[in-house]
């Protein structure tokens, strides 16, 4: 069975576009193969060096990802910096790292960008760590975005030089799983582009949403004055509220609101409501799910221990037969 390792932004909250977009995958991934997923807590301090809720932050994203249905049972979810050996590798990986490819990357030249009075190594160095991440498993898929493309390029390129100067074949090469291609991009609620976080107040429907924010929020939602011709093509902010009514609706209800638009019988209020509803409906087992372990503090705590024993037994294999392969078996 082939590993799958991903790595987890530690930022929680996640919103209906992390869940369709690639949240659901993971879950679907548990199915056919050997799944890691941790949440990358090393990798925050590049941006963020002194956390100050890292704890909170932290649980709510293992929360959440249990509450959509990653099962401990079936993947190993865990803390990066419950794993040692992950650093282990990063140091021995750090040097055959050459400073030039990395000082190419295009997130880090986007970061010192961002951050131009914290140019830190480990902003360098981050695609070092996420292939110790991947390679500590022996990962060969990796679900992630475009956006990590250059970073997995990398992670083969580390693999593969360890493989050529060692004289050995140890690491498989590890490559993006991608759902790009049949993705549901999931709209945001202020008329423009996708869903996300930073795009403003009230764009964003979260899973631990509460139904009357959710309310709030649909009702504020941008369309416009209506169709005045039979069969008029909608607007961006229209045709973003009917794109997520086809997700979380039946066919039926879709289809009712397609019509009465092409008819130009369409209230906006009506069809508001009914999206209103309609997330409400998709996202209560979430939540509920969300509330109860977050009451739960012995069991995320144990979901984490156990999670942090299954990856260091796995990670201890392959740290120890590095060692032996550079030669550090005395
Ligand atoms: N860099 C990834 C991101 O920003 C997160 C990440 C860290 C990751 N380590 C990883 C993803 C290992 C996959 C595998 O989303």
């Amino acid at each position: 069975m082939e590993t799958v390792v991903s790595g987890i932004r530690s930022t929680g909250n996640l919103h209906l576009g992390n869940y369709y977009g690639a949240v659901k995958n993971f879950v679907e991934m548990q199915q056919n193969y050997r799944c890691f997923f941790f949440i990358a807590d090393y990798h925050s301090l590049t941006t963020h060096p002194t956390p100050s809720n890292l704890q909170d932050t932290v649980k709510q994203v293992l929360i959440e990802y249990l509450a959509v249905g990653i099962d401990p049972e079936k993947s190993t979810i865990y803390l990066q910096s419950h794993v040692p050996q992950i650093a282990e590798l990063y140091l021995f990986l750090n040097m055959n790292a050459y400073v030039g490819e990395l000082q190419r990357c295009a997130s880090f030249k986007d970061k010192i960008r961002a951050q131009p009075d914290n140019v830190n190594a480990g902003l360098l160095t981050y695609p070092v760590l996420m292939a110790a991440d991947i390679l500590i498993h022996k990962a060969t898929k990796v679900p992630v975005g475009k956006d990590q493309e250059q970073h997995l390029e990398m992670a083969r390129t580390f693999a593969n030089r360890f493989n050529r100067m060692y004289k050995n074949n140890y690491f498989p090469e590890p490559y993006a799983f991608s759902f790009d291609k049949n993705l549901i991009k999931i709209p945001g609620l202020d008329g423009n582009g996708k869903m996300g976080k930073s795009e403003g107040e009230g764009n964003a429907l979260f899973l631990s949403d509460t139904p009357e924010i959710i309310r709030k929020k649909v009702m504020k939602a941008v369309t416009d004055s209506g169709p005045t011709e039979l069969n008029q093509s909608k607007p961006p902010s229209v045709q973003n509220l009917f794109d997520l009514l086809k997700v979380v609706a039946s066919e039926d209800t879709y289809q009712h609101f397609e019509e009465q638009y092409n008819l130009c019988q369409i209230r906006y209020g009506d069809l508001k409501k009914q999206l209103t509803e309609d997330v409400i409906k998709t996202t209560a087992p979430i939540r509920e799910k969300i509330n109860d372990l977050s009451k739960n503090n012995d069991y995320i705590r144990k979901i984490a221990r156990i999670g942090a024993e299954k990856a260091r037994d796995n990670a201890q294999k392959t740290i120890k037969e590095v060692r032996e392969i550079i030669g550090f078996n005395y």
